[in-house]
């Protein structure tokens, strides 16, 4: 599939050299695997959803996701909640660090969220999605996006008139993530919706929803018409989704960027608290290679990163005097 004449994906001032991004993704977004995704190609990658109230409030574990590297730059911070007096003081205090872009989340289903009347359930109060765009356009210099789901559910889909709305109201650009609310995560996301979007705002348009290689964005980009491809799920355990190369297909090609990986939390997270959530991310480098239970259930046994570490580099070890790396039987020697 080829590349689109002009890939570049412009932002506001930010001109992006390629219109493969990261997604937020609470969780897993944190800086070290925003740097990973940005190293191996991705243009732009977001933090995870970031309350408010949380922020103007001063909440200790709030104010941690507002950590960025200046490596990883451009890096966008996404907002949540429904209050645009809030909304507009947390935009203020982005605003002061040292990031690239604000989102607002419009799309997020979970329950917690929208109970409060934000994420996707500002996409049933149109007015007061506009009230909190126009609040946080007014406090900040920095571009504004927003990203959204294709509607409430599937009699009730609201994109095209939604985005409509956000384009007169201020933002920059939008995503569209084509799922409704009441699909949560479940289903496809449907790209038509993404294309009537694209053909009915003059602002850039993001298309989002089941991407599974640099590729698969391409085409997607070039069935729709739609201005870059935000990729979620895709790349965990696979950065690799950002170029068109894609995933090694030997584990001895894949521990170099695993461990590259296991630095960056070293460097940059309080990563004893997050190891089960780096193991997590681990484990899924070895996706479709043999032997991948045994390798994961191998660094699961492991009690810190400098375990997890050595037993990669004695893998690796094994693997550059022996062609392949050993998986299976002499992966018992971890
Ligand atoms: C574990 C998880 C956490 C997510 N966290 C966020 C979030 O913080 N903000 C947001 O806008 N979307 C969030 N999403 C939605 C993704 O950004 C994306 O829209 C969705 O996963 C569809 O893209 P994909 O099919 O490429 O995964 C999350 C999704 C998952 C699976």
């Amino acid at each position: 599939m080829s590349i689109p004449d002009d890939p570049a994906l412009k932002i506001g001032h930010l001109t992006l050299p390629t219109p493969v991004i990261l997604a937020p993704l609470a969780g897993y977004t944190d800086p070290a695997f925003r740097l990973l995704c940005r190293k191996a190609g991705a243009s732009l990658c977001f933090s995870e959803m970031i309350s408010c109230h949380g922020l103007v409030y001063k909440q200790k574990n709030t104010e941690f996701l507002l950590k960025t590297l200046e490596e990883e730059r451009p890096v966008g911070i996404q907002l949540f909640g429904s209050d645009p007096v809030m909304m507009g003081k947390a935009a203020a205090i982005v605003s002061t660090c040292p990031v690239d872009l604000i989102d607002i989340n419009m799309g997020c289903p979970v329950r917690k969220v929208v109970k409060k009347g934000a994420g996707s359930a500002l996409m049933k109060t149109p007015e007061l999605a506009k009230a909190i765009i126009e609040s946080v356009c007014a406090h900040t210099h920095l571009p504004v996006t927003v990203k959204i789901r294709a509607g409430w559910a599937s009699d009730d889909i609201t994109a095209v008139s939604f985005a409509q709305m956000a384009e007169l109201a201020g933002v920059t650009a939008l995503t569209v993530h084509g799922r409704t609310w009441a699909q949560g995560f479940g289903g496809l996301a449907d790209w038509n919706i993404i294309r009537q979007v694209t053909e009915a705002v003059s602002i850039p348009v993001i298309g989002n929803g089941d991407i599974s290689s640099h590729a698969d964005g391409i085409e997607r980009m070039l069935q729709t018409g739609c201005h870059g491809v935000m990729v979620g799920r895709g790349a965990l355990g696979n950065p690799w989704i950002f170029s068109p190369e894609g995933r090694p297909a030997t584990l001895e090609k894949r521990i170099p960027v695993l461990l590259d990986y296991l630095d960056l939390c070293r460097a940059s997270l309080p990563w004893e608290r997050y190891l089960f959530r780096i193991k997590n991310q681990a484990g899924r480098y070895f996706s479709g290679l043999p032997g991948a239970a045994k390798l994961r259930a191998a660094l699961y046994g492991c009690d810190d990163l400098q375990q997890m570490t050595a037993a990669l580099r004695r893998l690796e070890d094994q693997g550059n005097q022996g062609g392949t790396c050993p998986v299976g039987s002499t992966f018992n020697h971890l």
